[in-house]
């Protein structure tokens, strides 16, 4: 015991990376659980700004070990490109410290040429996909023809996997999209080499994360993607096609329930998302501008998977209330507070109107949300530059009353408030509530 789960209570980009880099300190084991390299997770140490992508973020901490759970789809390529720029960067990403489950699914150059081909058809009903390949892994891992990451132990049957797979997607590419197909004997043949590379790292994620648990280790689940993004419980179809809340960090680790203690949902202090889909809250011109910053900072509202990017807007507290039910998230952290320094008012979504009624929660899931009208609450704003407060009485009074209303919408603790990108650029709340 214990086992924490760190997970996004938005459309994803809530910086559930750098909370996770923080709380790895006292962790010995961080796991993803979900989700891909479509997820973009930045952590920054004093200069140096890591971008991970699969790796979980306890990485940099020296004392972790990182695991890719079986909920998780994994593009091996990507996988080997993030660890060799890690290595370079003198992070220690051997076997003893990285661990991928077997049970993981593999992503090919077929799944990314039929993501892109898919999009594609759509036109503008598309999902604005990372084009990962995310979508078409996790479809041929529900169809039961995906390719598991277990099967790299024999790197010649794997090869053949791949080779028959690529074979297939070919007909499918070529003939109802007429696209032109990844050759199968040279994907085979990388894949064969990445097998016998990836090969000392696949394990048995659940049985490791049981037995440290026993010991009594701390294990952070690390979310990618979040709440509104979930297959199930999303804005569905724009979502991804997994499970980014607590119910995928059991699915997705194989450990059940009992062992869980806190369940943490990472907030931005407003609301962003990438990709379509209805977003009621959206902010277009200055507000929009403000909150997205201009791009010449890595912190600022551009995709660290993608580049582009992404749509602004104010906090909406239903969808929040929203995410708390879904994950019973136990704790919140509040990132970005330092963002809405300089706006005036500043507007939080209390409840949503629809035909003359007033919902402060969501009357069905969140699916049909551009029916919806936000219903604001205006709160004063601040000027100063917070990024330097080091405690929560440092905070001008305006943004203490923000996150105390955010809190209170909530119902929810905010223990943690980000005010920047670094470490210490963290106010622990934990006394206020
Ligand atoms: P992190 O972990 C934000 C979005 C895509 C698209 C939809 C489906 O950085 O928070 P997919 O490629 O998964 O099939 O795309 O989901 N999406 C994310 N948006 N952050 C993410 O991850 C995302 N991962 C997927 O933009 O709308
Ligand atoms: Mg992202």
């Amino acid at each position: 015991m214990p086992l924490d789960v760190i997970l996004g209570s938005q459309w994803g980009d809530e910086g559930k990376g750098r909370i996770t880099d923080l709380l790895s300190a006292k962790a010995d084991i961080v796991a993803r659980f979900s989700g891909g390299d479509n997820a973009g997770h930045s952590v920054t140490v004093g200069d140096q700004l890591y971008k991970l992508h699969l790796v979980p973020s306890g990485i940099v901490h020296t004392h972790t070990t990182c695991m890719l759970g079986s909920g998780m789809v994994v593009n091996p390529v990507h996988l080997l490109d993030e660890m060799d720029y890690l290595e370079s960067e003198g992070v220690d990403v051997s076997p003893k410290r990285l661990k991928i489950s077997s049970a993981a699914h593999i992503i090919t150059p077929s799944h990314i040429a039929l993501d892109k081909a898919r999009e594609a058809q759509r036109g503008s009903a598309g999902i604005g996909t990372t084009m990962r390949g995310i979508g078409p892994a996790y479809t041929d891992k529900a169809t039961r023809s995906g390719i598991r990451a277990g099967s790299m132990t024999n790197p010649e049957e794997f090869a053949d996997l791949v080779e028959k797979h690529t074979q297939d997607a070919a007909n499918i590419l070529e003939k109802v999209f007429q696209q032109q197909a990844p050759n199968p004997t040279e994907v085979a043949l990388a894949y064969f080499d990445i097998a016998k590379r990836l090969q000392p790292y696949l394990a048995d994620i659940g049985a490791l994360i049981a037995d440290a648990l026993d010991q009594g280790k701390i294990v952070l689940a690390e979310g990618a993607q979040g709440t509104l993004l979930d297959l199930d419980h999303g804005t569905y179809p724009f979502v991804t096609s997994s499970y980014p809340t607590t119910a995928g960090a059991l699915m997705g680790l194989g450990v059940g329930p009992k062992h869980v203690r806190r369940i943490i949902g990472v907030t931005k202090s407003f609301q962003t998302r990438v990709g379509s889909g209805a977003f009621p809250t959206e902010c277009e011109g200055k507000i929009a501008q403000h909150l997205r910053g201009t791009g010449e900072h890595p912190w600022d509202e551009f995709g660290t998977t993608t580049g582009r990017p992404r749509r602004c807007g104010w906090l909406d507290g239903v969808l929040l209330r929203y995410a708390i039910r879904i994950n019973s998230i136990t704790e919140l952290t509040l990132t970005k507070l330092d963002i809405l320094s300089g706006l005036d008012p500043i507007q939080i979504c209390t409840a949503y109107q629809f035909e003359g009624t007033s919902y402060p929660d969501l009357p069905s899931d969140p699916t049909n949300l551009a029916e919806f009208s936000p219903e604001y609450e205006a709160m004063s704003g601040w000027d100063s530059d917070i990024t330097n407060a080091q405690d929560w009485d440092d905070l001008p009074a305006e943004a203490r009353a923000y996150v105390q209303r955010v809190q209170q919408l909530a119902n929810t603790p905010i223990r943690l408030i980000s005010i920047g990108p670094e470490r210490d650029q963290v106010i622990d709340n934990t006394n206020q509530d």
